[in-house]
């Protein structure tokens, strides 16, 4: 059992940043660095660096970075004492109990609580459907839509007994305060007092996140009666926005074959899984959100869309389409036959029927337009069609891929492409590149562009790569060289440890700068690409800035003596003669 405090370090040393991130985020090797598409914004190129060395990551798009640690909190929305745990369990390191900022502490406790009530009920459904006499009717049920044994196990499937009270007897005995199960959603108050199960005679699918905690159900009745599906409703744990169901058990599959198949349900997720189609997730009737789709960036290079043939499915794919796009995923479609899902097409066609259709899966765009354009469109058709499509495509912020879709739409429809462009001006307000750009660019902190400050960033690159250079540096004072004072802090406080502990570790650093805008910028330079110099060009470099503070500081000496003969000439003399050492 170690200190907090030491299990931090000791979960610093044995933490692979690259194996870890790269358990969730496709990354390739680019010189020192691993890069790879941020999961945390939207890119189509990676601008998203891991450094093995420092142990670090830093996104040079959203500006987000840090250390495993900060990697496992942003990634799973987890606190930092969260984040401990996890990657203490993870290694196989036992942190004694102590220490955590008191904020923190109570978030994560507070979760933890839910996470255990949501375990407690998932415990109670199964063992419910298990149940020799309870459980035979959903049993029963389960049979019927064939679903196997190993797959109900392996899915943790249950099932919620119709009773008032079923699951609060369970939980009472475990001591649970009601009002944390009521926040877990597994209860609900009564106006006059008091609590009921919310889940009652219904089929049970935990929701699993990747850390492999259940953070919410699903609840199927066994028969026609409404609502058919009933899920924990939003909460601390639980974000429909976010959560994909399966997930947890598919993304390394996913990684492997590099795509993930997206279906609609819980039944059409087990019946393929069952098939052994493995790289499947399911959306549970919710629109696909950007945060899905940063999920699935990180493991598939494209989706697939499988939708079902009725209205909904259709509109369900047509509204992902900007989504997918923003994100740069790529995504095909296909839609079964009419009357079938994918739990019905696969238990009735087999898998190979339904890997046909999947390789025959349109890019979403041409699948957008196949559904709003069928042939033989009237001139009020097509008009019609296009403005039906012009609100899908101005939410395209990628200007690239809205001007070949704009192509594609008018050599589909018949209309001529600028006719289409002025429309979709008309009635969207949409950037033009300028200002996209700019957009872009602007307020995205003070790192990017000042080319006054190309020198402080010089300074920083030199001292991190080349810490030898730190003492010539700190002798010539290169500190006047440069223009931004955040930079300035940073210099000094390397100077700092440089002069308290004899060296310079650029990891020290990044924990002692107090503002995020100073550690992102740090960060910066830590992953910038390294520029290779010999040690005779960094003898150069050193030589030039030793010669420019020298000057710079002379410089400013002579505006001060202005008017002072005698320190003028002096000052002149010694900017003839150049730094001391050269
Ligand atoms: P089965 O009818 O059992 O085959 O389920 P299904 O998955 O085919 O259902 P359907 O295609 O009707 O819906 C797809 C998904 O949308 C479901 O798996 C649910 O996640 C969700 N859904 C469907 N009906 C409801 C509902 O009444 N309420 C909620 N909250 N979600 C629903
Ligand atoms: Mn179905």
């Amino acid at each position: 059992m170690v200190s907090y405090q030491s299990a931090k370090e000791e979960i610093k040393r044995t933490a692979d940043v690259v194996e870890l991130i790269g358990q969730y985020v496709k990354l390739r090797k680019a010189g020192r660095n691993y890069v790879g598409l941020c999961p945390f914004h939207a890119e189509k190129d990676p601008s998203f660096t891991v450094n093995p060395e420092r142990q670090t990551f830093h996104c040079f798009g959203c500006k987000k970075g840090g250390d495993v640690f900060g990697f496992w909190m942003e990634y799973h929305s987890t606190t930092f004492p969260e984040a401990m745990r996890d990657l203490a369990e993870r290694y196989h390191i036992t942190i004694s109990e102590g220490y955590s900022a008191a904020e923190e502490e109570k978030k994560a406790a507070q979760r933890n609580a839910l996470y255990k009530i949501n375990e407690i009920a998932a415990d109670y459904f199964q063992k419910a459907l298990n149940h020799s006499a309870k459980g035979k009717p959903a049993r029963d049920y389960l049979k019927r839509r064939a679903i196997p044994e190993e797959t109900i196990s392996a899915s943790r499937l249950g099932f919620a007994p119709d009773k008032w009270d079923g699951l609060i007897n369970v939980l009472k005995k475990h001591h649970t305060a009601m009002h944390m199960a009521e926040q877990a959603g597994v209860i609900i108050q009564r106006e006059k007092g008091g609590y009921y199960d919310r889940f009652r005679g219904r089929i049970i699918f935990p929701i699993i996140d990747q850390r492999q905690q259940v953070v919410g159900f699903g609840g199927r009745v066994m028969d026609d009666s409404l609502p058919k599906y009933l899920n924990t409703p939003e909460t601390p744990v639980f974000r429909k926005g976010e959560s994909l169901y399966g997930l947890h058990a598919s993304f390394k599959a996913i990684r492997e074959k590099g795509r993930a198949v997206l279906v609609e349900g819980y039944m059409d997720w087990l019946a393929l899984q069952k098939h052994g189609l493995k790289e499947v997730v399911a959306t549970l009737g919710t629109a696909l959100t950007d945060r899905h789709v940063r999920k699935l960036k990180g493991y598939a290079k494209e989706a697939i869309i499988v939708f079902d043939s009725d209205e909904a499915g259709k509109s369900a794919a047509l509204k992902s389409l900007y989504v997918f796009a923003n994100e740069g995923l790529s995504a095909k479609a296909v839609v079964l036959p009419a009357g079938h899902d994918p739990d019905s097409f696969v238990n009735e066609n087999g898998l190979d029927r339904f890997q046909d259709f999947l390789g025959h899966a349109f890019p979403m765009f041409d699948f957008f337009l196949d559904q709003k354009l069928t042939k033989g469109d009237s001139d009020e058709g097509k008009v019609r069609a296009l403005k039906e499509i012009l609100p899908v495509l101005s939410e395209i912020r990628d200007f690239a891929l809205r001007s070949l879709y704009v192509r594609r739409l008018s050599e589909k429809i018949g209309i001529r492409e600028d006719t289409v462009l002025a429309e979709l001006k008309s009635h969207y307000k949409i950037p033009t590149v300028g200002a996209q750009r700019k957009s872009r660019e602007g307020g995205q902190g003070p790192s990017k562009g000042k080319a006054a400050d190309k020198m402080g960033r010089e300074l920083l690159s030199l001292m991190v790569c080349y810490p030898d250079t730190i003492p010539r540096l700190m002798d010539c004072d290169c500190r006047v060289l440069i223009s931004e004072p955040e930079v300035v802090d940073m210099v000094d406080m390397i100077f700092e440890k440089y002069i308290q502990e004899g060296r310079f570790l650029p990891e020290d650093l990044l924990e002692d700068i107090k503002s995020e805008s100073g550690r992102e910028r740090f960060r910066e330079t830590l992953h910038r690409p390294y520029v290779i110099y010999s040690d005779q060009d960094v003898e150069q470099a050193v030589t030039e800035i030793e010669k420019k503070a020298y000057l710079k500081s002379i410089s400013a000496s002579q505006k001060k003596a202005r008017g002072d003969r005698e320190t003028q000439n002096k000052l002149l003399k010694l900017k003839i003669q150049g730094p001391p050492r050269s």
